[in-house]
């Protein structure tokens, strides 16, 4: 998501810290969110201010990369947007800096714009996001949050027509909030990546593959037939994710894991960045352009390749899925290996359908919220971990790592569902139906398990590197047998 999704830990101390966890009755419901909504608020906030911290107040304003805001617009932004959102429409409370928001609206300022804006300094910044914040927290304890207004079907009007009921239901708001300030932070970390300069940031490497990864199938098969696409209950699913329908697929085959730096090595050593013959014509065009030789952060040291990552320069890991790429390098791969990408379609079905059932579970694994044993979430590693890892969270159809490690792209470009409706406003993703932009799925080591599950989508223009992305291929599967 360009303007909006956006995705970065302490700057030495690893993972970010998880709030204490707020006690209350388990049977008021209530209670229950409130106690989920302040607890992803928080650790929302913990990971921006670690994100932001381990740099000074030039690291701050400075614009690392024209692709990207400084990283002190993002942090009044958040701010901002909480400020809109949460304090005055759902919460009805009188603007604090109605001021800022021309400064902080990602459509009136590109990001190539903003270093030049009479933006906040650090300090003033951090003073405004926390003083909102205060607010927050306020509308949360006293706001009614059990409404059953249904928020899909809800008009959408702009942020002076509060809408308190829809908004507050479930407390949809405050789940808004947290996934776009963690969308932020992982932007911010594609940032810190662009970053020249000494490492700032920390964290342990991921745990080796287990030890079946390198028995695994190459490739799963989804059997045909239908299954359920989106989500109407979810309450913090984002209005591009609803309704919920059905979608009958025939059957297709599915890499096991996302394809390896070694496997994309082969590509790059056969001349696939040579060969026309691999890519679409506007991927060629644009190879030719931007003279593409291989993914961005990559370097080529005599016989063998290194990667840049987060201001360190280390031999590049065969074994870990590649990233990086945009999404032309990633269909010319699949053309070379005599696939293709999968259809968004495809991805959901293996990330969510249980045959068994013949369920659509919220996450590749069941309805439990993602654990460290389940898939590289959250930051806890500032790299992606080796394809196979994660057993514990396969998908019923076999499928590893589909949550995590790295955004996947899909073929399929970004429109809405049948029956969309925007919600709370149409810049949120309606805005980008039909364009050129590509659906990627499934999260990244980056990406926050709040705005990660089986039904999330993202997107971006097909010429994107920056972005944690990577891919898997699919095939068309055998004809079911009658
Ligand atoms: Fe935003």
């Amino acid at each position: 998501m360009t303007p909006h999704p956006a995705t970065a830990p302490a700057a030495d101390s690893g993972p970010t810290p998880e709030p204490a966890a707020e006690p209350a009755p388990a049977t008021d419901p209530a209670a229950a969110v409130r106690r989920r909504a302040r607890a992803a608020l928080e650790t929302a906030r913990l990971r921006t201010l670690a994100l932001t911290d381990c740099l000074d107040d030039d690291g701050l304003t400075a614009q690392h990369s024209p692709l990207m805001s400084p990283l002190v617009w993002d942090l009044a932004h958040i701010g901002n947007q909480e400020e809109i959102w949460l304090v005055r429409a759902a919460g009805g409370r009188p603007p604090l800096r109605p001021d800022l928001d021309p400064l902080y609206d990602a459509f009136q300022h590109p990001r190539a714009e903003r270093p030049a804006l009479p933006l906040l300094s650090p300090d003033q910044a951090r003073a405004y996001a926390a003083e909102v914040r205060d607010q927050s927290l306020n509308v949360l304890a006293e706001a009614p949050l059990t409404s059953t207004a249904a928020t899909t079907a809800t008009p959408t009007g702009p942020p002076t027509d509060p809408l308190p009921g829809p908004l507050l239901d479930r407390g949809f708001v405050f789940g808004m909030l947290a996934q776009h300030e963690q969308q932020h932070d992982e932007t911010m970390l594609a940032t810190h990546q662009l970053r020249q300069g000494p490492p700032v940031l920390e964290a342990p490497a991921p745990p080796p593959a287990p030890a079946d990864a390198a028995l695994l199938p190459p490739e799963v098969l989804v059997p045909g037939g239908p299954f359920e696409m989106g989500t109407s209950t979810d309450p913090w699913a984002l209005d591009n994710e609803r309704p919920a329908h059905r979608v009958d697929l025939p059957a297709f085959r599915l890499d096991t894991t996302p394809v390896s730096n070694r496997a994309y090595l082969d590509f790059v050593q056969d001349g696939g960045y040579a060969d026309p013959r691999w890519w679409s014509p506007q991927g060629w065009a644009h190879r030719q352009r931007e003279r593409l030789e291989a993914p961005l952060f990559w370097l080529r040291d005599g016989d063998r390749w290194l990667r840049r990552r987060f201001g360190r320069t280390e031999p590049l890991p065969a074994d870990q899925p590649v990233v990086h790429v945009c999404w032309y390098e990633a269909d010319a791969y699949a053309r070379w290996a005599g696939r293709r990408l999968p259809t968004e379609a495809e991805w959901e079905k293996a990330a969510r359908h249980d045959p068994a059932t013949g369920r659509a579970l919220r996450h590749p694994w069941g309805d439990q919220d993602p654990d460290p044993a389940h898939a590289n979430l959250g930051q806890r590693h500032l790299e992606p971990a080796p394809v196979g890892s994660y057993p514990d969270g396969a998908a019923p159809c076999g499928a590893r790592q589909l949550l995590g490690d790295v955004w996947e792209w899909t073929s399929t470009g970004f429109t809405g569902y049948p029956g969309f409706t925007a919600f709370p406003y149409r810049e949120y993703s309606e805005v980008f139906f039909g364009g050129d932009y590509k659906v990627l799925r499934g999260g990244s080591f980056g990406t926050d398990p709040v705005a990660c599950r089986s039904t999330f989508r993202n997107w971006d223009l097909p010429v994107r590197r920056q972005i944690f992305a990577g891919f898997r291929t699919a095939a068309d599967g055998p004809p079911e047998r009658s």
